[in-house]
């Protein structure tokens, strides 16, 4: 059997190791897929002990993305764009580091949801590692503009003139949330950390154009923080991040065992379970 794991501290709530035993069932792959509480202090010893048990390939969350992607040799340009890493895969070459989860979120909105993103307005709150993983991605679909606002305008500033040099044609800015009044999206995607402290950023009304789209990376029961906000706002359509996390794993899934695996009952059944 080959082994694979995901390592992150904490571990306990992850739903990768449900999501990838789904996976390997529908597509007939022999593997086994653990949870590896990583120590704080011992993130690279816990991946070198995995890889030395015959570890084929991980996935790498909270805190431990950016030690991930020192500790690869090789990275995906996605990876290297992202400045972090989610998955990795050992091979005779060493290790390979990839992210997945700009992909999975672009795959959720696009596939999942039937958002087409080309042409669309974008806007993007949040500067931190989570917005930076899905800057490529979301770049990459040519939507007409993509908008970044954060609470500290200058991380944003900072994350745009780092893509602005990548020449992707498509206008992108950075502001405060102040600054988003009297400006209409048609996509609002919500990769703050604020619903961890069960917050919504404070952002000003009319935000959002017909038909628009509130999206949120958390997920749990009912409306986050942040849909509940956009709810209220006139959000035609909200969704949250379940969806992402099930395709990033099938990303992981497909780099790994170069199948690609049905996601659309694995988040079904996962919906179903959260309620
Ligand atoms: P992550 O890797 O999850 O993105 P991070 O790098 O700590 O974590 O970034 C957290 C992001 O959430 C930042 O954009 C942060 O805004 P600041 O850059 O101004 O700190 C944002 N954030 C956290 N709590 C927030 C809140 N209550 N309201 C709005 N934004 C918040």
């Amino acid at each position: 059997m080959d082994r694979y794991a995901v390592i992150g501290n904490p571990i306990s709530h992850s739903k990768s190791p449900a999501i990838h035993a789904r996976f390997a069932a529908q597509t007939g792959q022999q593997l086994t897929y653990e949870a590896l509480l990583g120590p704080l202090d011992g993130f690279a010893d816990t991946v070198q002990a995995f890889r030395d048990a015959g570890g084929r390939g991980m996935n790498v969350t909270v805190p431990f993305k950016l030690e991930a992607f020192a500790l690869a040799e090789r990275h995906s340009p996605r990876a290297l764009a992202a400045g972090a890493v989610n998955t990795l895969a050992f091979d005779a070459e060493g290790i390979f580091g990839d992210n997945t989860d700009g992909a999975g979120l672009v795959r959720d909105l696009t596939h999942n949801l039937g958002c087409a993103l080309a042409g669309r307005r974008i806007l993007l709150l949040g500067a931190g590692g989570a917005a930076r993983g899905t800057l490529l991605p979301l770049l990459g679909t040519q939507p007409a503009s993509l908008t970044l606002a954060n609470r500290t305008v200058a991380r944003a500033e900072a994350l745009v003139a780092d893509f602005a040099e990548r020449d992707t044609h498509v206008p992108l800015d950075a502001c405060g949330f102040t600054d988003l009044a009297d400006r209409e999206f048609d996509v609002v995607i919500n990769a703050t950390a604020a619903s961890l402290a069960d917050e919504a950023p404070p952002l000003p009304a009319g935000l959002y154009a017909a038909g628009a789209l509130a999206y949120d990376m958390m997920y749990g029961r009912g409306d986050t923080p942040f849909l509940a906000a956009a709810r209220r706002d006139g959000a035609a359509r909200l969704a949250d991040g379940l969806g992402m996390l099930v395709e990033q794993a099938a990303e992981s899934f497909e780099l790994w065992r170069g199948v690609r695996p049905d996601t659309g009952p694995v988040l079904a059944a996962l919906r179903a379970q959260i309620g």
